[in-house]
């Protein structure tokens, strides 16, 4: 699935679009995750008692029988629309599904126990059969274990012999679910009324989201991702409707007056998590593709307006990339997208039938942001990527689900550079993921990317892998990986493997050994397993120091947390130069070394991880230190683009673990007057970002703003004629540069940028109809509007997000609504993320973040939490915590979140309280140590 910060029940996705999240940098997919709260009817949470005697259950099914195919009928008896006519009765809405399904599977071991995963599901008339002879075997009872193994035990009068064949078949029925998990409704409104008299506009449809363990919660089956099988369904839905599954459809027929049935031809060899079928009143967007057919669907409305044309224009495109890639086609005859109007997280990657939130999939000429195609050519990469990387070949259980997540990651930059480079994807995307890894992996809290099968066994424990661990630390270290080998070695490489494992599943010592083989083949010398292993079997990464004045260097983990001890060391694999020196590249092991091309001639300095290919940081001692911040100042473009950004962000991160003064970190962002790439200005956003939340409710503040209109007089008037008449450049790194100019002015209080925002979001009040704002610079402007305004901006800006049907209109007035300075309007907005009606479920999370992210809405957000703990940490547990909680830095702070972790029950926020607490205890240490420092260097600047 598309990138995520996932909690366990919960969440929506707060996926913020580009365009609205300058600070974040760009594409920061949150994803959000299975809710279970009902938005008509919250449910209690099933809660296991930890009282129950006796061993803990076990996980995992045995590994005796081994499905091979199934089939399976399923009926969702909802109705699309309610068609409300005069003197006729309307139907009720129903939930109900039914379905049967049977399973043909190969017994491996003798026994007289079938265990599979079924959970919700009310399950009967088990039958079995030996398929060989037809013989009918009798089944003398059937459990459902209720723990969280999921099992349905099914016992047998005789034995299943090693090496027969057989089927089970069952008839089962559940609920249609409203928490966006499993089989689940969707609902939004659609134009006109089409009969006369009906008033009713709502619109209905169903869809899956089945990873990584609901497919059990909508059918029986061996759910596990290496219990590969065919799948034959069929989908009996009401007429006029449109069933879309995992393959092409082979037969399709009315039963009744009300019923239709749709069949597809069988899946390939897949895993139970990629199943999917949706039933909507959707209608399509053709691609071009030479092979295959290629479909798009959306709301008829939003199809008809052409807001799926963008996507349809690149997805035949990025399918092409891949197979010439890797040099192996697609397996199915068509693929379906399909922009649905709930889903969490921002997309799945279904084989065949891909579903995404509106907001990755539909763009709207003139109204959405120019960068916003970023999001969307990233989103479908990614998912495209895994139609290889988790559908034809997948992981052999979840531990190591970065081999789906890490590949489809990387693979999306090589492909949204090809569609479009003006992009620069390669160098944007590494950044963004680069900081996001080395953010998360600071903490003593991290996990491996591979940690042990057996500290992933339960559910929540598989859904706390879809992090930024195993998104992004995957991503980096197979670029790492691949700037080792050299990147013929690699595509070589992961070209045999995904053809020798196809329709299997593999561990990352499978991918180790044929990149090997392909080093070989090549006659490379790199030892792929050794170098890689301790990169994925560990948590964290090294930062290297460099002494040039005697050539030492020497490794150690890099902790924000210094105090704790660690012996982990690392191949670090280094490529550095010098100012006069070409590039040199050797690699460090455990023991400190000396090296003579690390010795400094004559004062020059020496850039040690060219490119920011390697994952780790870099510390030099201080006059190397001043060399290279000096030619910053001085010619900034000797310093390759990333290493400029990079600078910044090991600067300030070796200052938050005390390896360097706070004043270095802040001296790194001194060059930026002159530099109007994007990639600098963001790393120093961002890391300032840590800064201000340590102290925008103190009197460090004032000076660091002053400090910063400075700095951005000049980028903000670089684009000064662009933005005043509402323009943006060609180029999308400039454009993004544009983005954070005015945001950067005008939060920190520039005049002429606070009153140009104002008035352009006057205009188009006192125009009412007609948005003059370019649709990049919107996001922008609307908060900037929103903050210096009142009640009556906030209520325009309330109004249009509640009338328009627009996702990335909606997503940034939603994002926007956040800004205002005035606590009861922040406190009436976080009331309204209670009322679905008025903040959709998913984005309940993200909303109440936002509003935790502005100093004015942050206690009140805080305090929400605690008291709507039971509603909201169903929706977003982990990512609330993290987000409401990333100003704490007081002792007072420190004991209200140790509270809530013994007060409240935290369930699969856990892990993120107890990161919390150690954040904040370095938070609070770090305000204490550095706060006279900072004070003083901001006044300081201000005062030459
Ligand atoms: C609806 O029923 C009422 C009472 O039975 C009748 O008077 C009216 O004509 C009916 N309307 C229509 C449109 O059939
Ligand atoms: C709808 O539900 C209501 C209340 O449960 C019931 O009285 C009514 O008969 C139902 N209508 C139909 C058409 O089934
Ligand atoms: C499953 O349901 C379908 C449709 O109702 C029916 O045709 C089929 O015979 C059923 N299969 C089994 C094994 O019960
Ligand atoms: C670093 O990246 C730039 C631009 O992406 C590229 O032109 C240059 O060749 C790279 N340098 C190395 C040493 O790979
Ligand atoms: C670098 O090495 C020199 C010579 O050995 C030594 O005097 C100096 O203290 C070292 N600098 C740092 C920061 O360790
Ligand atoms: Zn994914």
């Amino acid at each position: 699935m598309a990138k995520s910060s996932f909690t366990s029940k919960a969440i929506a996705s707060a996926f913020m679009i580009l365009t609205g999240s300058v600070i974040a940098g760009i594409v920061t997919m949150v994803i959000l995750y299975n809710t279970q709260i009902s938005s008509m009817n919250p449910t209690p949470r099933p809660t296991f008692s930890t009282t129950t005697t006796g061993p803990p259950p076990v996980m995992r099914l045995p590994k005796n029988l081994i499905p091979e195919t199934y089939t399976v009928f399923l009926k969702p008896h909802f109705y699309t629309r309610i068609i409300e006519e005069v003197n006729v009765t309307s139907p009720n809405q129903t939930m109900l599904f039914t379905g049967n399904s049977t399973v043909n599977f190969h017994c491996a071991q003798t026994t007289r126990t079938i265990y599979l995963n079924s959970k919700d599901l009310a399950v009967s008339k088990p039958k079995v059969i030996d398929t060989e002879n037809n013989n009918n075997i009798e089944v003398s009872a059937m459990k459902h274990h209720e723990d969280e193994s999921d099992f349905l035990e099914i016992q047998l009068k005789e034995a299943l012999e090693a090496g027969g064949n057989y089927s089970l078949s069952l008839d089962f029925k559940g609920e249609i679910s409203e928490n966006l998990d499993a089989l689940f409704v969707s609902t939004y409104q659609e134009g006109e009324p089409e009969f006369e008299g009906d008033t009713n506009t709502e619109r209905f449809l169903v869809a899956t989201n089945m990873e990584p363990t609901d497919a059990r919660r909508v059918f029986p089956c061996f759910d596990e991702p290496e219990m590969k099988a065919v799948f034959y369904v069929t989908i009996i839905h009401r007429r006029f409707t449109k069933a879309l599954g995992n393959e092409q459809q082979s037969a399709s027929n009315i039963i009744d007056e009300d019923w239709q049935y749709t069949s597809f031809h069988p899946t390939p060899k897949m895993s139970t998590y990629l199943v999917a079928f949706t039933v909507s009143e959707f209608k399509p967007t053709p691609s071009t593709h030479e092979r295959v057919t290629i479909e798009t669907f959306a709301r008829p409305e939003a199809a008809a307006a052409g807001h799926t044309h963008y996507a349809a224009s690149i997805t035949g495109k990025i399918l092409q990339f891949y197979e010439n890639y890797f040099e192996i086609n697609y397996q199915q005859k068509t693929l379906d997208q399909i922009a649905l109007p709930d889903l969490s997280p921002a997309a799945m990657e279904n084989w065949g039938l891909i579903t995404y939130q509106e907001g990755g999939l539909l763009y709207e000429e003139g109204v959405s942001s120019l960068l916003h195609k970023e999001v969307i050519a990233t989103l479908i990469s990614h998912e495209l990527a895994h139609q290889w990387f988790g559908n034809l070949v997948t992981m052999k259980w979840w531990n190591e689900v970065w081999l789906n997540e890490g590949f489809a990651s990387y693979m999306s930059y090589f492909a949204v550079d090809h569609i479009d480079p003006s992009f620069k994807a390669r160098d944007t995307f590494v950044m963004r993921d680069l900081h996001t890894a080395f953010e998360e992996d600071s903490l003593a809290s991290s996990h491996p990317l591979s940690p042990p099968q057996e500290d992933v066994q339960e559910t929540y424990q598989i859904i706390e892998m879809f992090d930024a661990i195993t998104y992004s630390k995957g991503a980096i270290v197979l670029r790492m990986l691949e700037d080792v080998v050299g990147e013929k070695v690699f595509q070589k490489g992961i070209k045999m493997y995904l053809s020798d494992f196809k329709y299997a599943n593999t561990d990352q010592n499978d991918l180790w050994d044929y990149i090997q083989m392909a080093v070989d083949e090549d006659s490379g010398h790199t030892k792929v397993a050794l170098i890689m292993k301790p990169w994925t079997t560990q948590i964290g990464y090294p930062v290297i120091t460099i002494n040039t004045t005697d050539g030492g260097i020497y490794q150690k983990h890099f902790l924000f947390n210094d105090s704790s001890e660690s012996n982990l060391w690392w191949h670090v694999p280094i490529t550095a130069m010098s100012d006069t020196s070409g590039l040199f590249s050797f690699t460090l092991e455990d023991k400190p070394e000396k090296k003579d091309t690390l010795i400094s001639k004559s004062g020059e300095w020496i850039l040690a991880n060219v490119n920011c290919t390697g994952y780790y940081r870099v510390n030099y001692n201080p006059e190397n230190w001043e060399r290279l911040l000096t030619q910053l100042e001085k010619d900034p473009h000797r310093i390759p683009l990333m290493n400029r950004g990079q600078l910044i962000d090991d600067a300030f991160n070796l200052a938050r673990a005390k390896l360097v003064d706070v004043s270095l970190a802040l001296n790194s962002t001194r060059f930026l007057h002159n530099e109007t790439a994007y990639i600098p200005w963001e790393s120093a956003v961002r890391n300032l970002e840590y800064i201000v939340l340590m102290f925008d409710r103190s009197e460090v503040y004032g000076p660091m703003q002053a400090y910063l209109q400075e700095q951005v007089k000049g980028l903000y008037s670089f684009f000064r004629n662009y933005t005043y008449y509402s323009k943006v450049p060609e180029d999308h790194s400039l454009q993004r540069s544009q983005l954070l100019a005015i945001h950067v002015a005008c939060s920190n209080g520039l005049p002429e940028c606070i009153e140009m925002a104002s008035k352009m979001f006057a205009n188009w009040m006192n125009s009412n109809t007609t948005n003059g704002i370019h649709p990049n610079l919107r996001s922008v402007i609307y908060c900037q509007a929103v903050a210096a305004g009142g009640g009556k901006e906030w209520e325009f800006a309330w109004n249009k997000f509640q009338s328009s049907s627009d996702t990335s209109e909606k997503e940034q007035l939603r994002k926007a609504l956040s800004c205002t300075k005035k606590i009861w309007l922040l406190n009436r907005y976080l009331e309204y993320t209670l009322d679905p009606e008025k903040i959709r479920l998913m984005d309940v999370a993200s909303t109440i973040n936002y509003i935790a992210k502005n100093v004015a809405g942050q206690a009140l957000a805080w305090n929400f939490v605690r008291a709507h703990w039971d509603y909201v940490r169903q929706g977003a547990g982990a990512m609330l915590i993290e987000g409401v909680t990333s100003r704490f830095s007081t002792q007072f702070e420190l004991k209200e979140l140790e509270h809530f972790a013994t007060d409240y029950e935290l369930d699969s926020a856990n892990r993120a309280v107890y990161q919390a607490i150690e954040q904040t205890k370095v938070n609070i240490e770090w305000v204490g140590e550095h706060k006279d420092v900072i004070l003083e260097w901001f006044e300081g600047q201000t005062a030459l």
